[in-house]
């Protein structure tokens, strides 16, 4: 889909359709006015008789409006004017999109970026109609032998501006909106995958293909490299597996060599069988979506290097199936990770905790600033949060804040949780230095206490996004959660800043 920013009054776009905000009772929003004045009040007639009432997502299409150019105007129910904030603006961006869509528009001018949201700025407007644009579009059929086809799909899409003064603000913050879609819908195709095509090696595929793109540094170690290195945890996971495991790194450079990076850290288990300690057969299938911190991780660099962020960033994937089979590890198994550290198996299903803990020590390497690792580490974190907010942990409060803030903004929430020393008995084991597990109370905290054993050398935090990454039912499908989040946090840290045009000329 294409996109353009333009200020103008609507009676004069020539576009096929031009999209005006109602609010509930029957009050034109802006832009509707002025397409009301000049046709004598065509809009406000419709309104009085009771058509369109401004309820939430009620809309309606009108044709031939008298005195405007557009061969359309789809009038969309805002609700209350004094209830709308930015959850209403999003879902009513969400309903105007798809009603285009389904109504063969092939191009419209979005009059609702213009409605004033409390907290909210243009720019903030225009980056979410282009995500919630971007994400309503978004089909996974690849693996259908007929492709759904939408008949006429919305093919351009003009975002209204107040202001000419906000044009140029509107255009950086559409081009951000469109680089976090484009990030999304990777991660989001990666998570949809299934695990016979989505494998480790694929994973690796896709991120080496991904660095020749944008002339990033790619490295994909192998399982011999990681017994050299001592990746015993790892390692233990991989076990039972046909599909070699691999380490992916993917490096990002967008400023001073000598600045510190971001590192971004991806549970990639490509199939999550629980292993020994298999889980149960209903709703297994889900268990390919668990290499989506991974998934997440790759499209946030995607992001990042379309918008040439002047920030470094370095992305490490751990990834390899959690499998069943003869030589498996079992219950009770000890085995010794990168750092060191001992740790008794006491549930081949906590896995996450496993790999990401190696990839957590790997990390140090790299000198960084800060780690943020992501994953879908526990089941409890989705009884905690349900599928509205990531969990949050973290041993910075100020990088909890920074990333708290970041999932406000692009509308992409994480909830704080504690990580007190008070839960770090219930990984006591009387045989290593730790067990895999805390028992039932508190799961989604004591696994990141699990992983802040292994990151007492750098500030980090750790997401939950269990709940968040994917949906299940009749919707099932990859979300992209957390890109939005973690480019915000990004473009946050690059000071808003892109590549430095001086450094991209040499
Ligand atoms: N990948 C799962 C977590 C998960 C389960 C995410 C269901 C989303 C939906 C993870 O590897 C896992 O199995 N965790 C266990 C940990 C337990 C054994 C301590 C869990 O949550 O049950
Ligand atoms: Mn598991
Ligand atoms: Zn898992």
């Amino acid at each position: 889909m294409e996109f353009s920013i333009k200020s103008g009054s609507p009676e004069k776009q020539r576009s096929a359709c031009v999209v005006i905000g109602v609010f509930e009772p029957r009050k034109l929003a802006v832009a509707g006015e002025e397409i009301d004045r000049v046709s004598n009040g065509y809009l406000s007639d419709i309104i009085r008789r009771g058509d369109m009432e401004g309820k939430t997502g009620s809309t309606l299409l009108l044709h031939n409006v008298p005195n405007t150019l557009c061969d359309r105007v789809l009038l969309v129910g805002l609700g209350r004017e004094r209830d709308f904030r930015d959850k209403e603006y999003c879902d009513a961006v969400r309903i105007a999109i798809k009603t285009l869509n389904d109504t063969g528009s092939l191009e419209a001018v979005l009059y609702l970026t213009e409605l004033p949201v409390k907290r909210r700025e243009t720019s903030w407007k225009v980056f979410q109609a282009v995500v919630i644009a971007m994400e309503s579009i978004y089909r996974f059929d690849r693996l259908k032998s007929k492709q759904s086809e939408v008949r006429r799909p919305l093919r351009k899409l003009t975002l209204s501006v107040s202001r000419r003064a906000e044009l140029a603000a509107g255009e950086e913050a559409m081009r951000q909106g469109l680089a976090v879609a484009h990030g999304m819908n990777f991660t989001r195709d990666l998570g949809n995958l299934p695990s016979n095509l989505c494998t480790p090696s694929y994973l690796a595929e896709q991120a080496v293909g991904m660095a020749r793109t944008y002339s990033l540094k790619a490295e994909v170690l192998e399982q011999k490299d990681m017994e050299k290195l001592g990746m015993g945890a790892l390692l233990s996971v991989t076990r039972a597996s046909r599909e070699p495991a691999k380490l992916i790194t993917v490096e990002y450079r967008g400023t001073d060599r000598k600045q510190k990076p971001v590192v971004l850290v991806g549970k990639g288990i490509t199939f999550d069988t629980g292993g020994i300690s298999l889980k149960p057969a209903a709703e297994m299938d889900e268990m390919k979506y668990d290499m989506c911190g991974a998934a997440s991780v790759l499209g946030t660099l995607k992001a990042v290097a379309q918008m040439q962020l002047a920030v470094n960033v370095v992305g490490i994937v751990p990834t390899c199936e959690n499998m069943p089979g003869g030589d498996a590890t079992k219950p009770g198994d000890i085995v010794t990770t990168l750092s060191g550290q001992t740790v008794e198996v006491l549930n081949t299903d906590a896995e996450g905790r496993l790999i990401l803990c190696d990839a957590l020590t790997y990390a140090e390497r790299f000198e960084p600033d800060v780690v943020v690792d992501v994953a879908t580490l526990t089941g409890a974190c989705v009884i905690a949060l349900g599928h509205v907010a990531s969990g949050l942990l973290s041993n910075d409060d100020g990088l909890a804040r920074e990333l708290l803030h970041a999932g406000d903004y692009a509308f992409d929430r994480a909830w704080h949780l504690p990580l007190w020393d008070d839960y770090q008995e219930q990984l006591k084991s009387n045989f290593a230095d730790m067990a895999n597990i805390g028992g039932r109370p508190a799961g989604t905290i004591t696994a990141a206490c699990f992983l802040s054993r292994f990151t007492k050398k750098y500030r980090w935090a750790h997401l939950d996004i269990a709940g968040t990454a994917w949906k299940s039912g009749k919707e099932k499908g990859a979300t992209g959660r957390p890109v939005p989040l973690l480019s915000q946090f990004l473009i946050e840290r690059a000071g808003g800043r892109t590549h430095s045009a001086k450094s991209r000329r040499k």
